[in-house]
């Protein structure tokens, strides 16, 4: 089964399939990985204010694309509106704000990072109270902040608008306004969302993976608080024998499967040698047969890793996207 390279969007623009994460990585440590990146191949660069890193990512680009136009258009660069800007009259702050860092005249696609809102504390993205839990804003109107989301990409400073971690009920919420370009979510071997994948491409909404390779430094940090068993995805049996069968990684082989599933990926990494492994997943092909073993592997909802529950009081909101 052959992947194509990109997703077709509306105005013949191309969103890679495979792409370049970016979180946790600290700003020295990511300047040069994109410089990596970019040396291997990658164009899609996938970033949030939230990651505190956009002025590292920026950097890096901007002397890669060296004033040239033409090179610009080549990338295709995504960053999110972080929680403390889910109200409407927050956007156009929070959107300059990544757009100044960035040092980009346009982002390619801007999304919604997450539906559920924490109040606007200057200086601070990630405001707390005294005991831990975040400060939260219950009085999100998710759809208002998706019209003023739109108005950016009428104003030409944003080629496409999307969304992540939202649900069914939310996305179709948002269809009624206007479709998202894209949907954002954790998607692996282990958590293969198979139902949110079948609406959305009902709704033809192209999905992108985070998370792909099961995000070992969250992993370990929620395993270490919650004492739950986290299993390593680069170190499951099945993923292992069928590595060695192709002569692969085993990262290889979980963003191979995430391809023929049929959704884009992106990646983190910051080491130069898996950087570009990462992205030479397209001249190969896994068989029916390793396809059915990595699929039974899915856990469903107990194989979701990211689940918010590290922004303490997140799941009081209404309009929080992971209802069990
Ligand atoms: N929208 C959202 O809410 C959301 C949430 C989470 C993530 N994301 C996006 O998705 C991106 C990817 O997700 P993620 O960072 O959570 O996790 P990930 O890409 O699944 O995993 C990253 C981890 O895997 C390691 N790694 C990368 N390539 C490897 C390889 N070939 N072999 C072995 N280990 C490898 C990395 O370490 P090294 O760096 O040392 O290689 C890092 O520890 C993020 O960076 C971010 O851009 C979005």
């Amino acid at each position: 089964m052959s992947v194509p390279k990109y997703f077709e969007l509306e105005d013949g623009d191309r969103l890679p399939r495979i792409g370049f994460g970016t979180w946790q990585a600290p700003p020295d440590v990511l300047e040069k990985a994109v410089d990596a990146a970019l040396e291997a191949g990658y164009r899609h660069f996938d970033s949030a204010r939230a990651y505190e890193n956009e002025d590292a990512l920026g950097r890096a680009l901007n002397r890669w694309i060296g004033g040239d136009a033409a090179k610009r258009k080549e990338l295709f660069v995504v960053t999110k509106l972080p929680p403390s800007g889910n109200r409407p009259e927050s956007v156009e702050e929070y959107f300059e704000a990544s757009r100044r860092d960035l040092g980009l005249d346009y982002i390619d696609l801007y999304l919604i990072h997450v539906p559920f809102a924490f109040e606007h504390v200057p200086g601070d993205l990630h405001p707390k109270n005294p005991d831990g839990s975040m400060k939260m804003d219950y009085s999100t109107d998710l759809v208002g902040v998706w019209k003023e989301v739109l108005k950016l990409k009428k104003s030409g400073r944003v080629r496409h608008v999307g969304v992540s971690n939202m649900n069914e009920e939310q996305l179709s919420r948002l269809c009624a306004v206007e479709k998202p370009a894209c949907l954002q979510v954790e998607v692996h071997v282990l958590f293969q969302q198979k139902k949110l994948i079948a609406a959305t491409k009902q709704l033809g909404i192209p999905i992108v993976a985070y998370s792909p390779l099961g995000s070992k430094a969250l992993a370990d940090v929620l395993a270490a608080k919650t004492g739950r068993n986290y299993p390593n995805l680069l170190e499951l049996p099945t993923v292992l024998n069928i590595a060695k069968a192709h002569s692969r990684t085993p990262a290889q082989v979980l963003l191979r499967f995430l391809l023929q599933h049929g959704v884009a990926c992106i990646p983190k990494s910051t080491d130069p040698t898996r950087i570009q492994q990462n992205l030479s997943v397209l001249d190969f092909e896994l068989n029916k047969n390793e396809m059915q073993e990595l699929a039974a592997l899915d856990r469903g909802e107990d194989g979701r890793i990211c689940d918010f529950m590290f922004f303490v009081g997140a799941e009081k909101h209404t309009e929080f996207p992971f209802k069990k």
